[in-house]
């Protein structure tokens, strides 16, 4: 049978309970809700995601009421049992959903007052659903940056590794897609480890600054009951709360700042995509992947595809796009609740699964991967590879820049036009000679970059170990949740 969206994740309307649950503004209405309604406006099927951490607020709510005496500890046992058997139905998948179930928010509270009774029907007293889905919501983003800076140390620590395991090797380092000068494998496996540690800084400060606790803020104008909106927060392990309920209702910044950060994620694993699809092809050769990391072909046989760096690369549109749906979503919304900001969650729920399902994949492929060591060091041993080595030398004794960089063009030009091996016209000129020359030996103009960061052996030595106490170091500030 067909999935119907406007139900449940997984289920179908005729799963459902018949209609007959009321709405939570019946009251107003002589009429219930048309069927297009439902079918446009229902975020059920997307907001269950939401299930746990909405639970999670209205467990602090309730004790938040009993603080300010708003219900008495019998009414508030009943409603925190009815919370925790609403969280076992849905835990075994039990729960059953009805037809007037617009969001999860609205399912729990039916659920929680048909257990619990009137003391139920006193579990939304001071709280409306725009504080209380904001505050799901930040509740959500909290665990999930922190799951996904886990994501991406383990890809950083895989990277690690490898550069640790290939030690000196080397390959071309090109500007342009051009040949430019030789580096070590580890310093080309690490420039993406530096830019997920960039990744993982903004992960968490992105979560540092999302981490205000909404709640109380009502519908938009705080309560005349005495909410306790401090003691919320704390009980629900916020470091703050909010300074204005307008502004708490309706701002979603923590969102659009999820939703950079997981993009400029994608664009770096992007990146690494589009090299190792390269790297992968035959023409270039530089690694074999898995095979448990690559996929074959329905009709050519040869075929060994590397599907998953492509995906790393094709999925960033996606994460791009998300970001750029919420923030003209955003644009220009008078405060404060607008149901507009229903839109916010199916753009942070995809980046985020898209972006873990992608760290998780592109470490396997990198930590299986083969790497052709001989055809990169063939690669980068073409003389060419030493030119700036050879301008270098010059300069070391004397000749400036300019003039050292124009003698070793000539040489290079005349050895491309046949007048021999470019070692063998630097040997034999009198401004060079065997001593220069020598540094276009096979595995020599590696070794010549040795300033801190840089390509050579003694310098990424260097940074190896300042790679791997910052990995450290960001491990142990990784939040439990
Ligand atoms: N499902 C809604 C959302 O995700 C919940 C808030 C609805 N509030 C309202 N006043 N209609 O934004």
């Amino acid at each position: 049978m067909a999935e119907d969206p406007a139900v449940g994740v997984g289920q179908t309307h005729s799963d459902r309970e018949p209609a007959g649950a009321r709405t939570l503004w019946h009251g107003r209405f002589a009429g219930g809700p048309s069927e297009a309604l439902m079918a446009f406006t229902v975020s059920l099927p997307f907001d269950q995601r939401l299930a746990a951490v909405d639970i999670a607020g209205s467990r602090a709510h309730v004790r938040g009421l009993v603080r300010s005496e708003l219900l008495d500890g019998e009414e508030a046992g009943a409603v925190l049992a009815a919370l925790d058997q609403v969280e076992e139905e849905l835990a075994a998948g039990a729960f059953a959903f009805v037809e007037s179930d617009e969001d999860i928010h609205t399912a729990v509270e039916r659920r929680v007052t048909e257990i619990a009774g009137p003391a139920g029907a006193k579990l939304h007293t001071g709280r409306s659903r725009n504080d209380q889905v904001a505050t799901d919501l930040r509740l959500w983003t909290k665990q999930a940056l922190a799951s996904v800076a886990a994501g991406v140390l383990a890809l950083q620590e895989a990277l690690a590794a490898r550069a640790d395991e290939v030690g000196d090797a080397y390959l071309p380092g090109y500007t342009h897609l051009q040949q430019a000068q030789p580096v070590l494998l580890a310093h080309h496996l690490l420039a993406h480890g530096w830019a997920l540690a960039r990744d993982y800084d903004r992960l968490l400060a992105a979560r540092e600054r999302g981490d205000v606790s909404p709640l109380g803020a009502g519908a938009l104008a705080g309560s005349s009951l005495p909410l306790d909106p401090e003691g919320t927060a704390l009980d629900l392990g916020f470091a703050s709360v909010f300074d204005n309920s307008l502004d708490a209702v309706s701002d979603r910044d923590f969102v659009a700042e999820a939703l950079f950060v997981l993009a400029l994620v994608g664009v770096h694993l992007s990146r690494i995509g589009e090299e190792w699809v390269l790297w992968s092809s035959e023409e270039v050769g530089f690694v074999t992947l898995d095979d448990a990391y690559a996929t074959g072909s329905s009709m050519l046989p040869q075929k060994k595809n590397p599907d998953i760096a492509e995906l790393a690369r094709g999925k960033t549109g996606r994460l791009v796009g998300n970001l750029t749906a919420l923030l003209v979503t955003l644009k220009g919304l008078p405060l404060a609740y607008n149901r507009d900001l229903q839109e916010d969650k199916e753009p942070l729920f995809d980046s985020v699964e898209q972006v873990t399902l992608a760290l998780s994949a592109l470490q396997g492929m990198i930590a299986t991967a083969t790497f052709r060591l001989d055809r990169m060091a063939a690669a980068a041993d073409t003389p060419a590879a030493a030119a700036t080595d050879l301008a270098e030398w010059l300069v070391a004794r004397g000749t400036p820049f300019r003039d050292a960089h124009a003698v070793v063009g000539e040489l290079v030009r005349r050895s491309l036009a046949g007048d021999g091996a470019l070692a063998d016209l630097a040997a034999a000129d009198d401004r060079l000679g065997p001593e220069a020359a020598a540094l276009i030996a096979p595995g020599v103009p590696v070794t010549r970059r040795t300033t801190r960061g840089g390509g050579g052996p003694a310098a990424v030595a260097a940074q190896r170990e300042r790679f791997t106490s910052r990995v450290h170091a960001d491990q142990a500030r990784l939040p439990a949740s």
